[in-house]
């Protein structure tokens, strides 16, 4: 996909800006993974490099506390919802600071401010008239006794029957349908059939917005492509959004009503605002003047690609109708893919920043993806063999290593300073030129061109030094002179560098900054350091080590069970006992068959699956196994093992599966196939 250049609202020269920024929210049900990473440190990167600019510059995030989910998970803990979120913020915001994300405020969306934010919004909608009230029939579990969102309700497909597919979508035919089509639906937080039930919804009245929307996303605040995006959904017309959920539900009440909570995609949102809110009651800072009507700050949203509906109509729409701002832009980004694949629990490539933080160093990572961030929303794939690659060639190879060729003969023969003269004035102009290119890159968020001026910069800085042979000349007595204007350029030239580097690796930076009696910010790219003292080098970063990186890989690895979705903790079949009794009958239908594996093979595009050719001693059927983590196709070959061979044949993603194989073990590699006794023939019953 093509990157668009688009220009943000105030231009990198003006004077001191005031600028809001922020992240999405992490939900509070489960772990920080490299996918939400990319987002903490695009956005980190920005933030760093408006204030190594001078600006006015803050960032804020939040835990999204509220919801379905995370209500459910407490449940399965036996916790309070809110003790669970104090858990897992603190958790996140530590993770997130390990990778030297650093937010002026890391809130919770569970909190008074935005209890009070969310009420006071919605009472100003509603005095607008924008709320209106409508009866709706929905799934219910009468078990559980709560209203099922369409992701907890399961059952058949209405179009093409395959069966045990989620209430919203199929994944075997792709279609899209109401949960209430889904048939013999099931609730998948009870196994109970839920039934219809009414209830009374409110509803934001979004398609007032469309006029101002339409002139919104063509205002600069999105990028071409995904303003090409929102035109089709214009298209499609926008709908009446129902902002209220029944009880019980863990989020705010709905000022006036009792039971009727404010749907969690309201108060997230808000949770932008009530974060800064919180910040800005400790720092005195003027909270009115970032989120009025007439701001001259600008707020901008950094979110992935799968939330924009929300940001860029939902968002925009409630700021407009309630009186407060729209933000100056929403940046969006791609998905991480790991070594070209959706990231996998059964591949080990689902990893949590901690098991990151577990075996490789962070600024790795930060790196990594500003290497490969554009201004686009194309999916950035984090490929580990060019990731160790890029980083030990770039950051060790090149710019470290310029510094420690220097150090070490100003340290032992120069007396620990600098040269007072500079050798070749005009190669330091270019990297003091390249400033202003750089920065606007920065500032548009081509994080990965900024990169390669910057690596091109250190190429030249390399050559130079290639070139003058300081280990050479050292040991000439006529050129000691020549040997220290050439060493002290080479540790000017890694100073800029660094400095340019500084917003992506602040702890590089830091450890530049005490070898170099200095302290950087943007403008310090255009000094030259002369007669000045400098420190011992110390190494400043480790080469990437592949077996750490295996090891981390290892350590992701889940068991097919762990990523199994959890039984309620009450059902018997939660701690794996024998299930419900069947009788005889029902026994007896199952038709067990001794199959003689005559081919296996991968599917491509699939996690799980192995693609086998059974042969039943005559008939040959398709069967897709779950197997692929503990069996290598080819292993498998010849085998014998055990079907059910009066399966009723089911469409899957990827072809016809035609029976079942039968396998023991708690999942991921302990798992074995069933191996009949020698002498078993194909086709033979099991009985
Ligand atoms: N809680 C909502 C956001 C509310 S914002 C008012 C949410 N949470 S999330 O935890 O699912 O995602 C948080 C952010 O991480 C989103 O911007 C999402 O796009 C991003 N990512 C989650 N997985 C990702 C990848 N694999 N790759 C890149 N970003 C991804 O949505
Ligand atoms: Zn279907």
């Amino acid at each position: 996909m093509s990157e668009n250049t688009t220009s943000s609202a105030a231009p990198a020269d003006a004077g001191q800006r005031r600028i809001l920024v922020t992240s999405a929210l992490p939900y509070a049900n489960g772990s920080i993974h490299l996918g939400h990473l990319l987002e903490h440190i695009q956005t980190d990167i920005w933030t760093r490099f408006q204030r190594l600019r001078g600006h006015e510059c803050y960032s804020v995030c939040a835990d999204d506390a509220h919801g379905t989910p995370v209500m459910l998970k407490a449940q399965e803990l036996g916790i309070t919802p809110e003790e669970m979120v104090a858990k897992t913020r603190a958790e996140h915001h530590q993770d997130l600071q390990d990778f030297y994300v650093n937010y002026d405020n890391y809130y919770v969306t569970h909190s008074p401010e935005n209890k009070a934010l969310c009420e006071e919004i919605y009472t100003r909608l509603d005095n607008a008239g924008y709320i209106s009230k409508r009866t709706i029939n929905q799934l219910f579990d009468p078990e559980k006794e709560m209203f099922l969102p369409d992701r907890f309700v399961k059952g058949t497909c209405p179009s093409c029957g395959a069966e045990d597919q989620n209430g919203d979508s199929c994944d075997v035919c792709g279609s899209t349908y109401d949960p209430t089509e889904v048939v013999n639906p099931r609730s998948v937080v009870s196994g109970a059939t839920p039934v219809l039930k009414e209830s009374e919804h409110f509803f934001f009245d979004l398609p007032k917005f469309e006029d101002m929307l339409k002139s919104w996303i063509r205002s600069g605040a999105l990028q071409n492509e995904m303003a090409n995006k929102l035109q089709e959904w214009f298209e499609e017309g926008l709908q009446q959004w129902d902002i209220s959920r029944d009880s019980p539900y863990f989020g705010f009440e709905i000022p006036g009503t009792t039971n009727k909570y404010f749907y969690v995609w309201v108060d997230a949102p808000v949770g932008y605002m009530a974060s800064f809110m919180n910040y800005c009651n400790q720092h005195n800072i003027d909270f009115d003047s970032f989120w009025n009507a007439d701001s001259d700050a600008e707020l901008y949203h950094f979110i992935g690609k799968d939330i924009t509906y929300f940001h860029c109509l939902f968002w925009p729409a409630m700021l407009e109708g309630a009186g407060y701002r729209k933000p100056t832009g929403v940046n969006i980004h791609g998905f991480v893919t790991v070594n070209g694949a959706k990231m996998s629990k059964s591949r080990g490539t689902f990893i949590k920043g901690r098991t990151f933080l577990d075996h490789l160093n962070p600024e790795y990572l930060r790196y990594y993806f500003a290497a490969k961030l554009g201004d686009g929303v194309t999916d950035i794939d984090l490929n580990f063999s060019d990731f160790a690659h890029k980083v030990n060639s770039d950051l060790v190879g090149k710019v470290v290593n310029i510094a420690s060729r220097c150090a070490s003969f100003i340290t032992k023969k120069f007396d620990g300073k600098l040269s007072d003269t500079v050798l070749e004035p005009e190669l330091l102009d270019q990297f003091h030129a390249a400033a202003d290119q750089i920065a606007s890159l920065y500032e548009n968020r081509k994080y990965h061109q900024a990169i390669r001026e910057i690596m091109a910069l250190a190429d030249k800085a390399n050559q130079f030094i290639d070139a003058n042979a300081p280990w050479v000349t050292i040991k000439d007595e006529n050129k000691q002179q020549f040997t220290h204007d050439v060493c002290s350029l080479g540790i000017n030239m890694f100073r800029i560098l660094v400095v340019y580097l500084k917003p992506v690796l602040p702890v590089l930076a830091e450890k530049a900054e005490a070898f170099l009696n200095d302290e950087f910010n943007w403008q310090s790219s255009q000094e030259v350091l002369t007669g000045h003292a400098i420190n011992k080098f110390k190494p400043m970063m480790q080469r990437v080590e592949m077996e750490k990186i295996d090891a981390m890989i290892e350590a992701s690895k889940e068991s097919l069970e762990a990523a199994a979705p959890k039984l309620d903790p009450n059902s018997p079949l939660a701690k794996d006992p024998v299930s419900d009794t069947i009788n005889f009958d029902d026994f007896a239908k199952i038709d067990l068959r001794v199959a003689r594996i005559a081919n296996a093979e991968h599917v491509e595009g699939a996690d799980k699956l192995l693609k086998l050719q059974l042969d039943l001693g005559g008939e040959t059927r398709q069967v897709f196994a779950g197997i692929k983590s503990a069996y290598d196709p080819e292993s498998l070959i010849g085998k014998h093992t055990v079907m059910v061979a009066n399966l009723a044949p089911r469409k899957m993603r990827f072809g016809m599966s035609e029976g079942m194989v039968l396998a023991a073990g708690p999942g991921g590699k302990d798992l074995y196939i069933m191996e009949p006794h020698e002498g078993a023939q194909p086709g033979m019953r099991v009985k």
